[in-house]
This record gives C-alpha cells, sequence and structure tokens, in this order.
C-alpha cells in the first residue's frame, strides 16, 4: 500500500498485480500487498539437454527465487489483497509447506492474523521455519494434508476466516502471471510446458494463462501441458483418490486434489497429459539438473524434469521444440533431502594446504 511518506519508483519491479492488472480481478480500490514477487529468470538448460540425449531447447522458470522461494508467491500476493479489500481479519490454508510459507509473509506484510495447518513429519525444515520466523499461528495435525484441507475448508465455513488455498479463486489468478512470464521472456508462446502436480492449482493456473495470452493476441500458439505427479501420490494418473499418499517430494504428497478437473482439463485441451515419476526418477533428475546446470530446486520440481527424461525416451519431444518448465521452489527449503541425496560429505583434514592437496587428488 502507497503512504504518503513513500516516494514514487516508477522503474522497481513492483510486482505481478502491478506488471499484469489489466488481466487480474482487482481495482482501483484493492490494496497492493506485495514483496515484488514475480520476475522471475527463465534459465536456459542445456547441459541437462545434451546429458538426456534431447535435440531441443530447455528453459526452466526459476520460481524457487520468488521472495519465499516459491511459486505461491504469485498467489498470495492476490489472495492476501482481495482479503485486505474484503476488510478480513483472519488468513488461514493447509499447506506441505510452500503456500503456508508464503499465506506467512503476506499476511505478515499486510498485519494480518495468519493459521496454517501442516502434516505433522511431513514438512520440509526450511518450509517450516518461514512459517514460524513470518510469526503465524502453525498447527501440525496427525494427518496429511488432504485432512488438513479438509479442517481449512470447514473453517471457512465458519465465515470467520479467510481461506488462501487454491481453492480460493484468486489464487490461480496470481498465478497464471507466471505463464504470461514465460511468453513475454520467449517472445513467443513455448511447444510444451512440463510442471509438478500435487493439488492441481498450478496447472490450471498455467493453462488458464496460455489461453489468455493467446485469446488477446500475445501469442499466436498454446503450448502442449504436461503435468507430473509423484508415483506414490498420483491420483490424477491412477483414477481416483488415494488415502495414503507417499513421495520423497513432500510438497507434492497429496491424494485428492481440489482442482482434480483444472488439471484434467488442462492436459486435455492442450493435447497433453498428466504422468507420474517415481522416487529414483525423482531423486536422480533432482541431482542431475544441480550438476549440470547450476540449478537447486526442491524434489518436487525436478517431477517434471523425470518427466521430460521420460519423454525423451519415448521420442515425444520434436527436435527444434522450445519447452520450458516450471521450478516451483527452491532447494533450499529441503537441505535434508539435499545433503541424504548428493551422497558425499565434506572431507575434514588438518589446517594446511598439503593435507587439502592430498585430499583432492593434486
Ligand atoms: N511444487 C511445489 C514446490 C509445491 O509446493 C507444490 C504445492 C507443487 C509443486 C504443486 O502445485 O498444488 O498447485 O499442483 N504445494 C502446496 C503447498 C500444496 O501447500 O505448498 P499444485
Amino acid at each position: 500500500m502507497s503512504t504518503s511518506s513513500q516516494i514514487e519508483t516508477p522503474n522497481r519491479w513492483q510486482g505481478i498485480i502491478h506488471r499484469y492488472a489489466e488481466f487480474l480481478p482487482v481495482s482501483e480500490a484493492t490494496p497492493r500487498i506485495t514483496l515484488c514477487e514475480g520476475n522471475t529468470p527463465l534459465v536456459s538448460a542445456e547441459n541437462f539437454v545434451s546429458a538426456i540425449g534431447g535435440k531441443f531447447s530447455l528453459y526452466l522458470k526459476y520460481e524457487g527465487l520468488n521472495p519465499t522461494a516459491s511459486f505461491k508467491d504469485r498467489g498470495m500476493t492476490m489472495a492476501i489483497s482481495k482479503a485486505c479489500e474484503k476488510n478480513a481479519e483472519v488468513v488461514a490454508c493447509a499447506s506441505t509447506g510452500n503456500t503456508s510459507a508464503a499465506a506467512a509473509a503476506y499476511a505478515a506484510k499486510a498485519k494480518l492474523k495468519c493459521v496454517v495447518i501442516l502434516p505433522h513429519g511431513n514438512i520440509a525444515m526450511g518450509k517450516l521455519s518461514q512459517a514460524l520466523i513470518y510469526g503465524a499461528e502453525t498447527i501440525a495435525i496427525k494427518g496429511n494434508f488432504d485432512d488438513a484441507l479438509r479442517i481449512v475448508r470447514e473453517l471457512g465455513e465458519t465465515g470467520r476466516v479467510e481461506v488462501v488455498n487454491s481453492i480460493n479463486p484468486v489464487r490461480i489468478e496470481g498465478q497464471k502471471t507466471a505463464a504470461f512470464e514465460i511468453c513475454d521472456q520467449l517472445g513467443r508462446a513455448p511447444d510444451f510446458h512440463f510442471l509438478p502436480v500435487g493439488n492441481a492449482g498450478n496447472i490450471t493456473a498455467y493453462w488458464k494463462g496460455f489461453k489468455e495470452y493467446f485469446d488477446r493476441d500475445h501469442t499466436d500458439k498454446k503450448p502442449r501441458i504436461f503435468g507430473f505427479q509423484a508415483d506414490g501420490a498420483a491420483p490424477l494418473v491412477d483414477g481416483a483418490p488415494i488415502k495414503n499418499p507417499e513421495t520423497v517430494a513432500t510438497a507434492i504428497r497429496i491424494g485428492n486434489p481440489a482442482s482434480w478437473d483444472g488439471a484434467i482439463n488442462a492436459a486435455k485441451e492442450s493435447n497433453g497429459m498428466i504422468g507420474k515419476a517415481t522416487d529414483d526418477e525423482i531423486l536422480h533428475a533432482y541431482k542431475t539438473i544441480a550438476q549440470s546446470d547450476g540449478i537447486f530446486a526442491e524434489p518436487a520440481s525436478a517431477a517434471p524434469l523425470a518427466g521430460i527424461i521420460q519423454a525423451v525416451k519415448r521420442n515425444e519431444i520434436p527436435a527444434g521444440s522450445i519447452v520450458t518448465a516450471t521450478m516451483t521452489g527452491h532447494g533450499l527449503k529441503d537441505p535434508d533431502r539435499a545433503l541424504s541425496t548428493a551422497g558425499t560429505e565434506p572431507i575434514l583434514v588438518e589446517p594446511n594446504t598439503a593435507s587439502v592437496m592430498k585430499a583432492i587428488g593434486m
């Protein structure tokens, strides 16, 4: 919100509402609660493509570089701004960790009370630390994400809290701006877009964004959307909700996605697909992209990379294609997984050059 003590800063990036207001349900009356999210880089991953034997260009939308280190900030600037416009006093969400981090940060900025409900024992350490340091009321339940979302829906029905999960449609509106940015950065729409799927809000948002840009003549095509779930949490692929989802990619450990229809539509309308990758495939892609191109994304973000490896094996991506994929969250969110996956440890030596040279084989 601008106050009289603030100067005008026209050249400063001021977040996705400022940049894409004409595409969003906002008006002059909507307060703008922003941490300057969006404008994330589209990084070329040519080494990864060579390593897997592809003949196309791959660009990664590095959403881990948002203010709370995931794509959720795009939806949350909208959800919290609209909550303020409605004079809400309390916001609440269920989360596997990233939504809660974003809700806690934007609620702090807006001076709203924030309640986050998390599945106990299945939240990456970085994400839990975010909810706590931003000052959210943090509740851990002895259940999974699907249980937490059920409780949050019920809290919403009391009329006393504003739900900021992606069942709130303004979240989808904010998140669709990532598709706009990809098209703006490429100067065209990609041929394929790959992304991870959990509660399925983001795949719904991307497809909406790509369609709107096409409909308003900003692009002359729409990409095929390829969404990837984790093997032990793939209800959209298996065709039915899963009671006890399991995967190392805790961000997408979800058995009954809220935006089920949105995900199925995106895949169908775009002539794409929803696939699944095993934990081994996910961790292999996670380590490969870090070591081939210097991109540290969290395990869930590696699901679409595992999907790209599968697509190359099936010969599904024609030579010369432009492929994009969303790296939804930063790798530092989940340091425990990085340490266990790297498979190496620091080498402890005496404090002299000879010992270091010996240790590094020189
Ligand atoms: N990648 C990351 C890093 C996520 O945190 C999520 C979802 C997804 C992918 C999947 O996106 O749910 O829109 O299909 N995280 C939610 C959360 C569930 O609570 O942070 P989706």
